[in-house]
């Protein structure tokens, strides 16, 4: 959940390092540090706060091997002594991941004399290194990480050793080749336009980085050959332009997301079908907003392929025992392929016997090597913490997927789709939320109502607007709210209710009126003209285009997504990098 970088060659380490944390800084942004190696010593500035907080102490740095860490607090507070690299005798450490056993690791160390400044479990690293170090750092480093239990990502340097020696057990870490000088990062964003070449270490490896030369080991220390490819991330996509943020950037270019995704599924379609014969059952699985899209994916596929399907949080999934085996499917989703509970959900079900589907946005994730079958969603690039663009592909990738699995190849229910992204542009350009922001914000709290697919747009329009506004919120199936959750309504809530199933808004009506008749604030998003005549002067309506149910949460999507936005910017709240959270969850 953190990002780290290195850097060594001939350049100004410290340019790049900040570079490349600036670029990470979606994976935790509560602190950030880095350490530079210049004529056999090691410097180490860490400040708790955003990357920017180190930029006046790089100014004097000149060195050209560093390494730097932008942080998720996970153990000890966000504060400059938590803040990495975590340092010990001659060695400095940058860590993503968690340290399980660090607890142990701790009083061994310390009944060994050690003193401890920090309270994170990173810092156990650095002084094992250090313990073990005697003039060989890729030896020490071997030796230390054969008593680490749990996940990890590390880079380190050394006063005495002109490298970085880079490891990695289940927390993603790659390595990136330039000429007369190399990088390691936490993902490829990082090292966009530094190299054209990656190569992805896998769990248990060790590299060990000069200027000149990379060379990667396994656990025992036996050289390994791992795959050069292409870096795919590119600098201009990850530009803000004329935008004043990267969530408005990104529900701009919701449109695209589906189009590509379309586009790209071409290229999975006979493997998916191949992959789905014999399917009898399907578990959708994936957390926050990717789990908001198995649910729509699950009644895709109840509704085309008429397969028992289920939709469970990750979380839930790999602790419950699942039944699973052969004839069933597991579709894990996730944008980033790297969030451990979604990554740990495959394996478990990989190793029931169930055929592993992939819907993500990182080709190169963890999730994909865990995968049978990749099905690509093409959102591009998704900087923002809170999920858009990556969430309407996902229901797109679904919608393809669920067709395929029906073994509908063509016709109605694939224009339907092709329709969507001149739709979603329409409403991303048109739809103005601004007013109904302005009550969520002073609300005192907020529910999502609606019912199917509504309802699963409505948990996410929740989600949102919690997580960028940090205005209280429920997302609730419209038929229940009878049942408990209407004692919460009072003028001073706001109700926000989607209704774009014509047999159904009727009954969603009904919820209206009860909470209208209870004093709430209501509001409407609908694409149904009967629905909107009804309505209208009795509550606010915000008109979405007309489209047929089964992909109305595309456009849905985006109204809520706008409306979460809104009501942070009125709230002056950073939408771009809310409080306490990381885009990608790579710890339990
Ligand atoms: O990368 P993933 O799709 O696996 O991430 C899952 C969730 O952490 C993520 O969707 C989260 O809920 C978003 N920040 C919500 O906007």
């Amino acid at each position: 959940m953190c990002g780290i970088i290195g850097y060594i060659g001939n350049k100004n380490a410290a340019e790049i390092v900040y570079g490349g944390l600036k670029r990470l800084e979606y994976r935790g942004y509560d602190s950030a540090g880095a350490a530079f190696r210049a004529e056999g010593k090691i410097s180490v500035i860490k400040k708790e706060g955003k990357v920017e907080k180190l930029l006046p102490y790089l100014a004097g740095v000149r060195a050209t091997v560093g390494i730097g860490h932008t942080r998720w607090a996970t153990h000890g507070a966000p504060s400059d002594i938590n803040a990495h690299p975590h340092s010990s005798g001659c060695i400095s450490v940058v860590h993503n991941g968690i340290i399980e056993n660090y607890a142990e690791l701790k009083n061994l160390l310390i009944s060994e004399g050690v003193t401890f400044l920090s309270r994170t479990d990173s810092e156990v690293i650095a002084h094992l290194i250090n313990r073990f170090y005697s003039g060989d750092l890729v030896a020490a480093v071997a030796e230390a990480v054969k008593l680490l239990k749990g996940s990890y990502a590390l880079m380190v340097i050394c006063e005495r050793e002109n490298k970085i020696v880079a490891a990695r057990y289940k927390s993603p870490l790659i390595i990136g080749f330039g000429q007369g000088e190399n990088f390691c990062a936490s993902d490829e964003p990082a090292l966009a336009g530094k190299c054209e070449k990656i190569s992805v270490l896998e769990d248990g490896d060790i590299a060990e980085i000069t200027s000149d030369e990379v060379t990667i080991f396994n656990g025992e220390l036996q050289c390994v050959v791992r795959e050069v490819s292409p870096n795919l991330a590119v600098s201009s996509d990850l530009g803000l332009g004329d935008y004043p943020h990267y969530m408005l950037k990104e529900i701009g270019e919701v449109a695209g997301s589906v189009e590509y995704t379309l586009k790209a599924f071409g290229s999975v379609k006979v493997k998916l079908a191949a992959a789905f014969s014999g399917v009898t059952r399907v578990v959708l699985t994936g957390c926050g907003t990717a789990y908001h899209a198995a649910l729509i994916g699950r009644r895709y596929i109840e509704i085309f392929a008429k397969i028992p399907a289920e939709a469970e949080t990750a979380g839930e999934f790999r602790y419950k025992n699942p039944v699973l085996g052969e004839g069933c499917a597991v579709l894990a989703i996730s944008q980033s392929g790297e969030t451990a509970d979604t990554v740990e959900a495959a394996r478990l079900a990989k190793s029931s016997g169930a055929k592993v589907i992939a819907v993500t946005n990182c080709l190169r994730s963890e999730l994909t090597r865990v995968a049978d079958v990749v099905v690509p969603v093409a959102a591009g690039p998704e900087i923002c913490v809170a999920a858009t663009k990556s969430y309407t592909g996902q229901v797109a990738a679904l919608y393809l997927a669920a067709l395929t699995l029906a073994g509908v190849e063509g016709g109605g229910l694939w224009e339907e789709l092709e329709k969507m992204p001149a739709l979603c542009r329409e409403t991303a350009e048109n739809i103005d939320t601004s007013a109904l922001a302005r009550k969520c914000a002073r609300s005192r709290g907020t529910y999502f109502l609606g019912r199917d697919l509504d309802y699963a747009v409505a948990l996410e329009g929740s989600l949102k607007l919690k997580e960028v506004s940090y205005v209280p919120g429920e997302g609730y199936p419209a038929g229940e709210l009878k049942h408990g959750t209407l004692a919460l309504i009072d003028k001073r809530t706001v109700s926000v209710f989607i209704i774009t199933d014509g047999k159904l808004a009727g009954k969603c009506e009904n919820a209206v009126e009860q909470v209208l008749s209870r004093g709430g604030k209501v509001a409407v998003l609908t694409n149904l003209q009967d629905v909107k005549k009804r309505l209208k002067g009795l509550v606010t309506v915000i008109e979405l285009p007309a489209c047929g149910r089964l992909l109305s949460p595309l456009l849905s999507a985006v109204a809520v997504q706008k409306l979460a936005y809104d009501a942070a910017v009125i709230l002056s709240r950073d939408p771009d990098k809310p409080r306490n959270l990381a885009k990608s969850v790579t710890v339990e």
